[in-house]
């Protein structure tokens, strides 16, 4: 057996060598902007964000009290230059030079809500901010995580079509919390290693829209067809049964700002050329009828380099995917009227 002191300085080694591997990709200068910085989410958010090597330039917006999260996420010795802006009048210089821009501006749930009853306030906030994305950093990838994102990554599309500035490649909703939870809960009914689960979930991010497909999950559990239910069902509502255990103090933030930290990374790793890098996100797709849809996308130096189709589904997935089409198609839908009829 060894001893305590060799068994951490083993550890310490063993960490040192990953972070040697993190580094050995090259770490070109990549700023970062959140929106909504200074929110439930945007807070952990920047945290994460700050931790991240693979950032040189953070950038906190909200229309309030930036400047004190700026001022404490800044003193943590990592690489990146934190600076944090407040208002309409500092949101241009917040943007310019963006790579990528994450939003979680915008009102969360309470009890009872849909996340289709946020589209009231949450759509105008969407649009200001991502009219004033194409005036300054036209070529950023988006990152949308305000809710209802089966309409607001429309109306982004929309606002960016007007200014003719729009990459479908660059635009992306932020579908990563149903597959860290797809994962969780996963591993605990297979019993299985969770670090090495992987399970893609497809379509949109609310209710019925969202659809695991526990057919491909990895490693192979071969569960019994109402385990199956039951994951798809607590998948579809894991953000109401964060919603309801806040009772009234808003929605996911903690698990939300990991799983936007997680997203953000693949699309920096893209960028700066890591190879194999795939995530599900809602993007303009060919994969159904439908003009935005989840899948799997492969992350490149562009944005989405390929849109992959869904595999092989069960009978009970492909009852999911039919059940889905006429919600998913009415908030996307919903969200082009409001971009063009304002
Ligand atoms: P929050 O109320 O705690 O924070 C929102 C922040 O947005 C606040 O700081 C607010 O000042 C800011 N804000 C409002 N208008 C703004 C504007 N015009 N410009 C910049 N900032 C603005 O809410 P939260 O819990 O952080 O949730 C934010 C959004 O994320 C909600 O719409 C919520 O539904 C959504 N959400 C999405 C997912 C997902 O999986 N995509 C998960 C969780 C929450
Ligand atoms: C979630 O899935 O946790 C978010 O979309 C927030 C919500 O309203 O459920």
């Amino acid at each position: 057996m060894s001893s305590p002191l060799f068994r951490s300085v083993k550890t310490l080694a063993a960490k040192s060598a990953a972070v040697r591997g993190f580094c050995s990709e090259s770490l070109p200068e990549r700023k970062v902007a959140i929106l909504g910085a200074a929110g439930g989410i945007g807070q952990p958010l920047a945290l994460l964000m700050k931790l991240n090597p693979r950032v040189s330039r953070l950038s906190l917006y909200d229309i309030a009290n930036t400047p004190g999260v700026a001022a404490d996420v800044s003193h943590i010795n990592t690489r990146s230059e934190v600076a944090g802006y407040v208002g309409d009048d500092q949101l241009g210089q917040a943007l310019e030079g963006s790579d990528v821009v994450i939003i979680p501006a915008g009102v969360p749930r309470k009890p009872g809500m849909t996340r289709d009853d946020l589209f009231n306030i949450n759509a105008g906030i969407v649009k200001s901010l991502c009219t004033a994305i194409a005036k300054y950093c036209p070529h950023a990838i988006v990152n949308m995580i305000s809710n209802p994102v089966n309409s607001t990554v429309p109306i982004a599309a929309e606002v960016f079509k007007k200014a003719r500035t729009y990459d479908e490649k660059k635009l992306f909703g932020v579908t990563t919390l149903d597959v860290v939870r797809a994962k969780t809960f996963y591993a605990g009914k297979a019993n299985v290693n969770i670090a090495e689960v992987n399970v893609p979930v497809v379509g949109g991010h609310a209710g019925v829209t969202i659809l695991p497909l526990f057919s491909q999950a990895t490693p192979k559990a071969n569960l019994p067809d109402e385990d199956i239910k039951a994951l798809t069902k607590r998948t579809q509502d894991g953000g109401t049964e964060v919603v309801e255990a806040k009772a009234g103090k808003g929605s996911a933030t903690l698990s939300m700002a990991y799983a936007g930290a997680l997203f953000a990374d693949a699309c920096l790793k893209g960028l700066n050329g890591v190879p194999d890098v795939v995530e599900c996100s809602f993007v303009q797709s060919t994969v159904t009828e439908l003009p935005f849809f989840a899948s799997k996308v492969r992350l490149g130096q562009n944005g989405v380099e390929e849109v992959l189709g869904l595999g092989p589904l069960s009978d009970y997935e492909k009852e999911g995917l039919e059940k889905m089409k006429p919600e998913l198609k009415s908030s996307i839908e919903k969200g082009i009227k409001f971009a063009n009829s304002n």
